[in-house]
Formats: structure tokens, sequence, C-alpha cells
């Protein structure tokens, strides 16, 4: 029973009652660790009677497949798939792996999942409640958020639960602060959890040290013998209080025999909550059916149709308690009982978590998952595979290959720290000459996201390094260079614009017919070198070849069309490229494209 909370009540009841009248309203509760957000949105789906209901929850787990929350979420609806315009219901179909057909854009994906919850929406008021939204995948996180900020005049309720501390796509939209509990109320929900008599002075303290937290209220008196209660508590105060409740269940994970222990980390590592695969792995690991009450009457463990955790804190404490190497068992025994046809992906990653010492057979397999993650347009999943395939390759040559690929995914999705890290790694090898210019390569770009000034001399270098090894990947690289020369102006060190114009035009030709982006490549450098109406003439004809989804020539086209004062095409080409590269989640090159669209929307008075 839900004690105190009014005005959070009255905040729900007002999201039901304009949702009733055909006004979608969302709604983030953010908050501590069991400060009661979970138990807020059961009591929302108390007072949702009238409504349809669709649920979806991240899960704590290393293992990010893209979607995957998402398809959760819409499953209940999907027979309606067929009724969304045809681009939309591929994409979605293909986003949750329900057809092939090559990365679905991000955008389409978006809309297709707002064509959806709306048109179930129409029949019947719709309630989506996602919890732990800080444990979604990024595909599904970044959907919904998209998904949140474009509802209006349907009928959809969509209520969010999210750590305040994690991090979150869903900045911005209405929130409600989920607090303490007032003393009154913790001294009531206290005196209901505990059994037998209490006095006033433990009380107190109890009631002082929870900080209104429900969950420490609850559940520390249950974890305490009376000694201990009596005593006061044994954690020290200064750890944030979901750190002290996951000492307070690793204590009593630790009074629970061997065989319950191992079938809660089964249950851990398996984010799925399915329990025909917790028990086909428990089996294979030569645990019996009675390896379960004791985790039951703790009342941390529920197995039914899921197997679920009295808390998520459960389930974070349980892996972290557990030796790395009854953790690559129980990862090992889960591969094993996950069917390779039906669900490859979780396979592959449960055979690279068992792996003790680097397995090319495991790390192939990763690169697999990897290239179908890219498929379904999840660029954070698959740089978390490749990552991980790096990792495990034994060979160390064909690992540092593996690292630059990895690197350049990590990249792309947004990650550029951890992309340093793993050109470390690929650096860590004499490369072939073609990786290690890539490798240069990848670098410099890296470079240019923060040190403006050495981005140019950086990139044309490492132009200058491809150009007898990969002309195109060379002339698209003295092209990014030309761009950060522009860009840093008069600051730029160790080389100017000049110098990389007359470096681009006497770089090895283009392929004849030239493309676009030769085109391109060789109007700004005509600019530079030749003059403003050579220069101008052949830029005006490069951006007036259609090029379709090219992003890297979309880049430079609208830059462009903005030096031949052709803003019409320039704000045209620069919003296209903007959504190619949400689309696309190209994370890295988002922030630059719009802020180049600002700036011309600003010199254009708009
Ligand atoms: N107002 C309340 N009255 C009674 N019990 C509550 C109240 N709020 C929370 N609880 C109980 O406290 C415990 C923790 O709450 P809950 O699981 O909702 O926290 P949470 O914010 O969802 O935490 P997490 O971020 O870890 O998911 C649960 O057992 C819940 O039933
Ligand atoms: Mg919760």
């Amino acid at each position: 029973m839900l004690r105190g909370r009014r005005a959070e009540r009255e905040a729900l009841d007002r999201v039901f009652a304009a949702v009733r009248t055909g006004r979608s309203q969302v709604l983030v509760l953010l908050g501590e660790p069991g400060i009661g957000k979970t138990a807020l949105l059961e009591y929302a789906v108390d007072q949702a009677a009238d409504f349809r209901i669709v649920r979806a929850a991240g899960v704590e787990s290393e293992m990010e497949l893209p979607y995957a929350a998402l398809h959760q979420l819409c499953l209940p609806i999907l027979d309606r798939l067929e009724r969304l315009p045809r681009p939309q219901g591929d994409a979605l179909a293909t986003a949750f792996g329900l057809a092939g057909g090559g990365a679905p854009q991000r955008f389409l994906v978006g809309l297709a999942a707002l064509s959806l919850l709306s048109d179930a929406g129409e029949e019947r008021p719709l309630l989506c409640v996602v919890d732990d939204a800080h444990w979604l995948d990024r595909a599904s996180a970044q959907t919904l958020a998209f998904v949140a900020r474009r509802l209006g005049e349907e009928s959809v309720a969509l209520l969010v639960a999210v750590r305040e501390t994690g991090d979150h796509e869903f900045d911005g939209l209405p929130s409600l602060a989920v607090e303490g509990l007032p003393p009154s109320d913790a001294r009531e929900l206290l005196s209901a959890t505990i059994t037998g008599s209490l006095d006033e002075q433990v009380l107190e303290r109890i009631v002082a040290e929870a900080e209104g937290n429900p969950l420490a209220l609850v559940d520390w008196p249950q974890g305490m013998s009376p000694d201990a209660l009596a005593g006061g508590f044994a954690f020290p105060a200064a750890l944030p209080i979901s750190r002290r409740i996951e000492e307070l269940y690793r204590h009593q994970l630790e009074q629970l025999p061997g065989d319950t222990r191992m079938l809660l980390l089964i249950a851990a590592a398996e984010p799925l909550g399915d329990p025909a695969l917790l028990w086909r792995a428990a089996t294979s690991l030569g645990l019996a059916p009675d390896a379960a009450p004791p985790a039951e009457s703790a009342g941390l463990l529920a197995i039914g149709a899921r197997v679920r955790f009295r808390h998520p804190l459960v389930r974070g404490t349980v892996y972290r308690a557990a030796t790395p190497d009854d953790r690559r068992r129980v990862h090992g025994a889960l591969a094993d009982a996950t069917d390779p046809v039906i669900d490859p992906d979780r396979r592959a990653w449960h055979r690279s978590q068992a792996a003790v010492a680097p397995d090319e057979a495991v790390a192939a397999e990763l690169e697999r998952s990897a290239v179908r993650a890219r498929e379904r347009g999840g660029l954070a999943a698959a740089a978390a595979f490749l990552d991980h395939a790096t990792t495990l390759t034994p060979d160390p040559d064909r690992r540092a290959t593996r690292a630059l690929v990895a690197a350049q995914a990590k990249h792309q999705a947004g990650a550029s720290d951890a992309a340093l890290q793993l050109l470390d790694t690929a650096d860590s090898r004499p490369l072939n000459d073609l990786h290690r210019a890539q490798v240069r390569r990848l670098r410099a770009e890296i470079a240019g996201l923060n040190r403006g000034r050495d981005a140019a001399l950086l990139l044309l270098r490492a132009a200058e390094g491809l150009a007898p090894l990969d002309n195109q990947l060379a002339r698209a690289t003295y092209l990014q260079a030309f761009a950060a020369a522009m860009f840093a102006g008069r600051l730029a060190t160790g080389t100017d614009l000049a110098e990389v114009a007359a470096a681009l035009r006497a770089a090895p030709a283009a392929t004849e017919p030239p493309r676009p982006i030769d085109l391109l490549v060789d109007g700004f450098a005509t600019l530079l070198t030749d003059g403003w109406a050579p220069g101008a003439k052949k830029l005006g004809h490069a951006i007036r070849v259609s090029v379709g989804d090219d992003r890297l020539w979309l880049r430079f086209a609208w830059a462009a069309a903005s030096v031949v004062w052709d803003d019409e095409t320039a704000y045209t080409l620069g919003m296209r490229h903007i959504d190619l590269a949400r689309a696309a989640g190209a994370m890295a090159e988002l922030p630059v494209a719009l802020n180049h669209l600002a700036r011309l929307l600003v010199y254009n008075g708009r």
C-alpha cells in the first residue's frame, strides 16, 4: 500500500484526466534508488483501469541489444504494424529484427513508434509505463525520448521512471522529482513493516538514517537481527543510501546456501527473466529445484511466469558479489542454454563473458553480432560487440585490426574516449601502412572535436599518409583538413587554409568521371588557389549534382552553398544533413551540423 505521496498522486491523476480528454501527456519520475518511483508507477497502473497498458523496463546488464526495450513495449500492439505507412512499418520491423533490409533510419523508427502508439490510443486511451529507464538500450531510449517530445493530440500517457544519477535521454521533458517521505509517513511505513515491538529511540534512529527512503525503511529492518536493530546500524552513514542497502543485501546473501547463491547469480546474469532458460542453465550446473526456496523465502527472488528480483538493487548486488570465476561459469551455462538460431546475439554475449582467455571463435561470433546490430541501426551496440571482440582476439595483429574497426564504431556512436583507448590497442602492433594511416586519421578527427587549432594540421598529415594507399579516403581527409582550417581560421596552428588548398590540388587525381565529392574538393581548392570567380563557378556546379544520402558530401556541399551565397540551398542541404545524421545515430557529427545551421540562420537574420 502506498503511503503519503499526495502531491505525486495528484500529478499522476492530472495526467490521466488530460489523456482522457485526448491530450497526450508525458511525465518523467526522477529520483534516487529505492525512493519509490516504481511504487508510484504501480499506483498509476491501478488508476488506469480504463486504459490499455503496455510496459517495458530497462535491465542492468552490460549487454545492449538495439531496440530490445522498445520491442517489449510495443509487443502487445504490434498487430497494428500493417496499418502504418509502409516506410514506417518497414523501419520498425527491421529495428525489431522481424525483417531484414539494412539499418533503418532512426527518424523513421521514431515516427513509426509514435504512429503505432497514437493509433493504439485511438481505440482506447493508452498508458505506456517505462521503468528503470537508465538501463534502457540506447536505441530504445532515444526513440522513446523522440516520441515523448512529439506526443500531442492523441490519447497516450507515457510515464518514465529513471534514477536521477544515471545517464538518460529524458532531460527537458515534464518531470516529477520523487523525494524522501516526510518523517510522519516514514514512521508509519516503518511501524507497519516491523513485526513485534521496537522502542521509540531505535525507531527514530532508523527513520533518521533512512532519510525518508522507503526501500531503506522497508528492507533495513527485515535484514537485521533484533540485536542489530536495537543497537543501531553497522553501515557507515557516509555511504549513499543505495550502497548501504546493497551492503544489507550482501549480508543476507551470505546467509544462503551455495546452490541458492548460484541460482541467484544465474538469474542476475540473465536479463530476460525467462524461467525455462534459468532452469536449463541451472540444471547444467548441477543445481536442483531445491536451490530456489531459500531465495524465495528470503524474499530476494520470485520465480513465476517471469523471474523477478525483489528489487533491482538485489540483482546488481548478487552479480557484483560473485567471484569472477562463478560469473564466467554462469555465463557459460547461459550461453549453452540459449538458442543459437533464435537468439544468436545473446548467446554470443554470454559466451564472451564466459571466456577465460582470448578465443578466436568467440571473437568472430561477436563480430557477426556487431554486423547484425549495425544492420538494425544499433551503432552503440555494434561498438560494444566490437570492443569486446577486440579484447577476446588471441592473435595480436588481428586484435590490432579489430581495435581499429571498434574504435571507428565507438567514435561514430559518440564515445570518443573509448575510441582513443582502442586506438592505443591498435597502435600497439606494427600495423600495415594503410591501417596506420587510418589510425592517424581517426586520431586527427577525434582531436578536431576538442582541439580545433591542431586539427587541420593533424588531418593534413593523415591525408598525406593516406594518399598513396587509399585515394578516396585521402581525398575525404584533405577535405576534412580543409574544413578544419576554415573553422579555425587564423587560430589554426602549423598550417593554414592556403597550404591545405595547395595540398588538395596537388593530391592524386580523382577517378574519372569525378565523384560529386571530388568536384567539391576541386571547387574549394580552386577558390583559394585561383580566386573567387573560378572557384565559385566550380562549387556552384558541384552542389547541383544530386547525391542522395551521402553525409560526407552533404557536410561540405552546404558549406559550399554558403560560400557562394546560395542561402536557400545551404539551408535545404543543412537540414537534410541534420536529419540524416540523426537518422543514422551519428552522434559525433550531429552537433557540428547543428552548429553550422544555427550560424547560417543567424547570418540570415532568422
Ligand atoms: N509511498 C510508499 N509507501 C509504501 N511503500 C513504498 C512507498 N514507496 C516505496 N515503497 C516501497 O519501497 C520499496 C522501494 O520502492 P521502489 O522500488 O518504488 O523504488 P524505486 O525508486 O523504483 O527504486 P529503483 O531506482 O531502485 O528502481 C518498494 O518495496 C516499495 O514497495
Ligand atoms: Mg524501481
